[in-house]
């Protein structure tokens, strides 16, 4: 029986819960958060997850649990990883330790992530879900025959677009590294690159020549959204970031020298059902679509019905209306991939390796998101084969990071 502990107790935290539901041989042992953790605990233990107990201090977790999970806001992320790596050097056995995506808000960050995990050698995850959606999984093995006679797939498009997050932390780009492009672009680029990758190759197999990036601030700020981040404690008038972003990057498989193009879209104006997520790949001869919101369940609620209704992200995660006709997704993290994350991770753990998706992958999304913020910023594409611009971004902090976003939205 591997033993979980998360640290944080937030919204993902809750996601991943649900998530372990459906995993054999695990028990989530402990929580610890500075808001949240007893009631995680809770229900936790109501759905049979084990005797999960919430702990003061994130040592004391890690010397009971197998596994340590960061699920804190970006901002936290190191300090978080330097205690539990403090607790492995007095004495904690962890096989592994899992982190949210992204794994860092620049390049110095994520090479301080790997430094720390390194110094004691433990094997680590970097959960990037969308990976490990079953639709994109499944399509790909369903076409591997196609792509094995007619060659790999050419073209990419990947978008994930709601409304705007739940927390403010995640609207501040000082904290949370940046805008729309920090937050979601690192699942778009990554399941984009993920889908150009030849069938059997390692996730980071293909080599980035070049990357554009434009980024923009449409609706967040103008009135009377501006508003209502201001009544959050975010002033977009001072420290804006983007919610829209268009990245496009070309890969080239070192083995074959076949180019392919991913383009990946990134929106908080989704003013329509929930939280939508779109894959299209294009093959030679081939292709397959993911639209997260075609379900085969719906409900409907009437005017006339209004006054019963429910909290809507019962059925739809980021649902942003409580009546009419209403997406519903009866099992929300299996669609997003987070059991499959869970399944690779701990099947990982188990024989004492890194997950598909480890810290040096996730170093690697990190330099494809900064690079997206630089070329924005030069107002140029950049060639990622060019060792300067490779320097250049291992200290580059985005501008919008700094606070300083508005010289350039
Ligand atoms: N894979 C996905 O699709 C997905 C979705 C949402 C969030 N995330 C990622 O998960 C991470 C957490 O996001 P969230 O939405 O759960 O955030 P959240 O704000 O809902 O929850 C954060 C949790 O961390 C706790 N916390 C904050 N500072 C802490 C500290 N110093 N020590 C201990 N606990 C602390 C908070 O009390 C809370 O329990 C972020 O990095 C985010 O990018 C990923």
């Amino acid at each position: 029986m591997l033993k979980i502990g998360m640290v944080g107790a937030g919204f993902v935290a809750e996601f991943h819960r649900k998530s372990l539901e459906s995993i054999r041989g695990i028990e989530l042992a402990g929580v610890c958060a500075l808001k949240g953790a007893e009631e995680l605990a809770e229900r936790a233990r109501n759905a049979g997850l084990g005797d999960t107990k919430v702990y003061k201090s994130i040592e004391e977790m890690c010397k009971a649990v197998d596994v340590a999970c960061i699920f804190v806001p970006n901002f936290v992320r190191l300090t978080i990883l330097k205690e539990i790596i403090d607790a492995v050097k007095n004495g904690a056995e962890l096989k592994g330790i899992v982190c949210e995506k992204p794994l860092a808000r620049n390049m110095a960050e994520a090479d301080e992530m790997l430094k720390l995990v390194n110094s004691v050698g433990v094997k680590t995850a970097y959960f990037e879900n969308q990976i490990h959606m079953p639709s994109v999984t499944n399509a790909r093995t369903q076409l591997k025959a196609c792509e094995k006679s007619m060659g790999s797939v050419h073209l990419t498009r990947s978008a994930e677009e709601h409304g705007g997050p739940h927390e403010p932390w995640f609207w501040d780009p000082t904290r949370q590294g940046g805008g729309v492009w920090c937050d979601m672009g690192c699942h778009s680029i990554a399941v984009g690159m993920y889908m150009l990758t030849p069938s059997g190759k390692a996730p980071d197999h293909l080599k980035p020549l070049w990357i554009s990036g434009n980024m923009a601030l449409l609706k967040w700020g103008k009135e009377p959204w501006k508003s209502q981040l201001k009544e959050k404690g975010v002033d977009y008038d001072v420290t804006p970031a983007e919610d829209y972003a268009l990245v496009t990057a070309m890969f080239e498989d070192p083995e074959t020298g076949v180019k392919g193009v991913a383009q990946a879209t990134d929106s908080w104006m989704y003013d329509a059902p929930g939280l939508r997520l779109l894959m299209e790949a294009f093959g030679p001869g081939y292709s397959y679509t993911v639209n997260s919101l075609d379900s085969p369940a719906g409900i409907f609620i009437s005017d006339a019905a209004a006054d019963a209704i429910a909290d809507s992200e019962l059925a739809l995660e980021k649902a942003q209306a409580t009546r009419g006709a209403l997406v519903l997704q009866p099992n929300e993290p299996d669609l997003y991939g987070y059991v499959g994350e869970w399944k690779d991770a701990i099947a990982a753990f188990e024989k004492g390796e890194d997950a598909l998706l480890n810290f040096e992958y996730g170093r690697m999304i990190t330099m494809l998101i900064m690079a997206g913020y630089m070329s924005h910023e030069k107002g140029k594409v950049l060639d990622l084969t060019d060792p300067k611009v490779m320097e250049e971004l291992k200290t580059y902090v985005p501008k919008i990071q700094q606070g300083k976003g508005s010289e350039i939205l």
